[in-house]
């Protein structure tokens, strides 16, 4: 994979999110509050993307190097769609599932994952071959319908989008909606839910979480997991603005990618105590507030947190965690949605140059094509101001569930671009069931796909 470059840039757009709809942005603080009700702080960010480095040498990939603490048994490396798992054989022999000590739970820690997790494996050896690269994507929504009269068909197109990709890569999917610990509400409730996942999931090496508001625009990209392979945590943002600037939003906690392993849980736990269950929620809201200067809201909150401990425990933490800058691990769909139209025009023009990719096939077998495209995209770029499709287009501050959507949109802004993402990724799947959407903004109405389209 080319290093992406990323150009600088100066622009900046104001923002307003209700406190308790935080709004996961790359910005800096420095307007002011807002009050919008006697409840309801909203607040104000200045978003900024900030002096845009080039990526980090981290993000080099020539960097790989083969890391010790890897079960040999689970380096094989195989294609994960081409496996046959044994689903009717789990032995006798005892295993972490049989001991009555050990808990789902956040309370109570896991130790010795790392054996636990392997000794299930050698047990199982069906599962081996690929496990090393293997994810179980994670996401998750409320248990109780949604305020927004179109936000449960909102949430449905959002889960049905990550259900296209998943299949498309052979991943497999876990979708959360109850909290399974009743005090972590809102943004904290998908740790219980990533715990939960490891350990039903020994056979998987990597867990992603992707908020719910968040749509793959690009089905065919992949995540260039060999560049993670010396980091148990990956998180798009900005290490500039984390380290020089220490702001709560230089990286973006609703995507992440974790790997199944002793040090997440200990990160999780560590994590955790920052949280409304924890006793020591209070003093984490004011050490973080302090920490950040644009955290102008009380609460701690995970995203805060894990700037926390990537600024102030970095030896421990920081090390371990991959800030990925380099291309749209997730993106602001304020910066997005206009450029689909255009993107759209340039993967038509590719398409009528080159036969192969206009070639009818499997979807099972899209990959192939998606290298295809790779050898027409060299010079499209990564991110911001590159015509690639952006990976993940995430509607940070529109709320599709509640409606609760920022006061500096529309509803209907937030809407039609939710249409918008929904359909342009929808027409990458569509295609190899032989049929398009005419109009990114009308989702009802699609034509047949000519042979040999769109020559
Ligand atoms: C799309 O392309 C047109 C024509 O090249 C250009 O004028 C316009 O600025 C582009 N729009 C965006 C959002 O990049």
């Amino acid at each position: 994979m080319v290093t992406p470059q990323l150009p600088q840039t100066h622009t900046s757009y104001t923002l307003m999110a209700k406190q308790n709809c935080r709004s996961k942005i790359s910005s800096i603080f420095s307007d002011g509050f807002l009050f919008a009700g006697a409840s309801i702080v909203a607040l104000l960010v200045v978003w900024a993307f900030w002096s845009f480095m080039n990526t980090s040498p981290n993000a080099d990939p020539s960097f790989l190097t083969t890391s010790a603490d890897q079960n040999s048994a689970l380096k094989t490396p195989v294609d994960p769609v081409s496996l046959g798992f044994n689903l009717r054989y789990d032995p006798p022999d005892p295993t972490f599932y049989d001991d009555p000590d050990l808990s789902y739970t956040m309370e109570k820690p896991i130790k010795n994952w790392d054996e636990k997790r392997r000794q299930w494996l050698n047990l199982h050896p069906s599962f081996i071959p690929g496990a090393e690269e293997r994810i179980l994507m994670v996401s998750g929504s409320q248990s109780t319908p949604c305020k927004n009269p179109i936000g449960d068909h909102l949430l449905l197109r959002f889960f049905k989008n990550k259900v296209d990709y998943c299949r498309i890569h052979g991943y497999d999917i876990f979708y959360n909606n109850i909290l399974l610990q009743p005090k972590m509400w809102s943004f904290w409730a998908k740790m219980p839910a990533i715990k939960a996942a490891m350990i039903a999931h020994p056979e998987t090496e990597w867990i992603w979480w992707v908020d719910s508001d968040a749509a793959f625009t690009d089905m065919d990209f992949k995540l260039p997991l060999d560049r993670y392979k010396d980091h148990n945590f990956v998180v798009h943002g900005w290490e500039k603005l984390l380290y020089e600037q220490q702001s709560w939003t230089s990286i973006n906690a609703g995507v992440f990618l974790i790997r199944n392993c002793q040090w997440s849980m200990d990160l999780m736990e560590t994590w955790a105590k920052m949280g409304p269950q924890s006793p020591e929620y209070d003093k984490w809201g004011e050490i973080l507030r302090t920490t950040f200067k644009d955290k102008i809201f009380q609460e701690s909150d995970d995203q805060s947190g894990l700037a926390y401990l990537l600024l102030k425990e970095k030896e421990k933490w920081g090390n371990k965690i991959y800030v990925e800058g380099g291309y749209y691990f997730e993106g602001y769909w304020v910066e997005i949605v206009g450029t689909y139209d255009n993107i759209t025009d340039r993967y038509l023009a590719i398409e009528k140059s080159e036969g192969r990719l206009r070639r009818r096939h499997a979807e099972r077998v899209s990959e192939n094509y998606a290298n295809v495209w790779e050898e027409h995209l060299k010079e499209a770029g990564y991110g911001r101001y590159s015509w690639r499709r952006p990976f993940i287009t995430h509607f940070t501050g529109c709320q599709p569930c509640s409606g609760d959507h920022n006061q500096m949109y529309s509803g209907e802004t937030c809407f039609d671009a939710m249409q918008k993402a929904l359909n342009f990724a929808d027409n990458q799947v569509l295609r190899k069931y032989g049929y398009m959407h005419k109009d990114l903004l009308d989702s009802s109405s699609v034509f047949p796909v000519p042979f040999n389209f769109p020559a």
